[in-house]
């Protein structure tokens, strides 16, 4: 008898429950006890950064970015269109215009070589988003950024302990920020952090966070913010996380090789590229796209897979084919062939961090066998 496989399940067997009993006997359990400092500074530490700023989630982080780099109405900010809704709401809020480009048929990453036809002189920004466990080919991003006086947002909220060129994901963007739901390779339940050198940036992000309250009159406020604090609680899941971050990434490596050891004489299926000359994948998850050959699209093998209780998730959806943004008649015309194909024929299989080799060897089982 087969037990239900999550699609995700996180690991929390470190010092999580001691930092907690921590927080709970000294009674710190806002956004002002000492484990969100200590979370900040090490989570910035690790990908090279100066400074941390920890807030309630990734998409938050991303809407505080956007506010902090002051992009606003009208300017232009190039993304993929292969993502998570979160990079185009950030654009859309603050009332700039989200312009996309398609992704790369291997990689699943942002097509690089498409930026460059698309900037105008209202350009203001590249998001970048590194998709699934390959980071985006950073270098030529660099150059037109440099050539074209662009700012860089890196949303790196599923590259945790991931480099490109040896160089930490999340160490390339003005501001670059991280997601902690607990689908990632570290988590505080819900959280998130930005991270940049420029202290500017830091002060604007900690003030946005907070409501923008004043030091001097707390209560007048000369601009509108959020309360996108993260909780000493949660921080404190994140320090423990973070102790073991080395040891995830390589668990996730592990698993991302075995399951291409064991799918790949299945016909029909695209499987996540294990390397490039830029990075070796991570495997945030471990997607899978099928082949024009096979008969059936991703909605139906995720029904056959949960038909064995079988966890899965679609691929994004694109956001040029976001019903939501064309009834704000935004990005109404635009053809991305790739990713409208893999957002069709892709979905991804259980990859969460307390996955185990047997699980692994079910899943791709019924995977051969609803393929058949
Ligand atoms: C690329 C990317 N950006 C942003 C987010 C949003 O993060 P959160 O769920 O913490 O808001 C996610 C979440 O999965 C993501 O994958």
């Amino acid at each position: 008898m087969s037990h239900p496989i999550p699609v995700n399940q996180p690991l929390l067997d470190g010092n999580e429950k001691k930092y907690l009993n921590q927080c709970i006997d000294s009674g710190w359990i806002s956004s002002e006890g000492p484990f969100v400092k200590q979370f900040e500074q090490e989570f910035a530490a690790r990908v090279g950064r100066k400074y941390g700023i920890a807030v309630s989630n990734g998409s938050m982080a991303l809407d505080a970015a956007i506010a902090a780099l002051g992009i606003g109405a009208g300017d232009e900010v190039i993304l993929p269109t292969f993502t998570i809704i979160s990079c185009a709401v950030a654009i859309v809020r603050a009332g700039a215009i989200p312009v996309v480009v398609d992704c790369d048929p291997d990689t699943w990453n942002m097509d690089v070589s498409q930026i460059a036809a698309k900037i105008t002189p209202q350009t203001k920004a590249i998001m970048v988003v590194h998709i699934y466990g390959l980071p985006v080919d950073m270098e030529p991003v660099l150059a037109i950024a440099a050539k074209y006086n662009l700012q860089i947002i890196e949303d790196a909220a599923e590259m945790h302990g991931q480099t490109y060129q040896q160089r930490p994901c999340g160490s390339f963007g003005a501001l670059s920020t991280f997601s902690f739901y607990p689908n990632k390779h570290i988590t505080t339940g819900e959280g998130g952090m930005l991270v940049t050198d420029d202290q500017s940036y830091a002060e604007r992000c900690c003030s946005l966070r907070n409501l923008c309250f004043q030091s001097d009159k707390r209560f007048q406020h000369e601009e509108l913010g959020w309360n996108m604090r993260l909780s000493n609680l949660q921080a404190a899941l994140g320090v423990a996380q973070l102790e073991r971050l080395d040891e995830f990434v390589a668990r996730k490596r592990q698993m991302g090789q075995r399951y291409t050891q064991l799918l790949s004489d299945i016909p029909g299926l695209q499987l996540p590229v294990p390397r490039t000359d830029y990075a070796d994948n991570i495997y945030w998850v471990y997607g899978v796209v099928l082949d024009a050959s096979v008969p059936f699209d991703a909605t139906e093998a995720m029904r056959r897979l949960r038909q064995h209780q079988i966890g899965s998730r679609p691929f994004f959806w694109p956001m040029h084919e976001q019903p939501v943004f064309h009834k704000m008649n935004l990005l109404q015309h635009e053809c991305c062939p790739v990713a409208e194909r893999i957002a069709r024929r892709g979905f991804y299989l259980p990859s969460g961090m307390a996955l185990t080799e047997q699980q692994i060897e079910q899943v791709v089982n019924v995977l051969r066998e609803i393929m058949e």
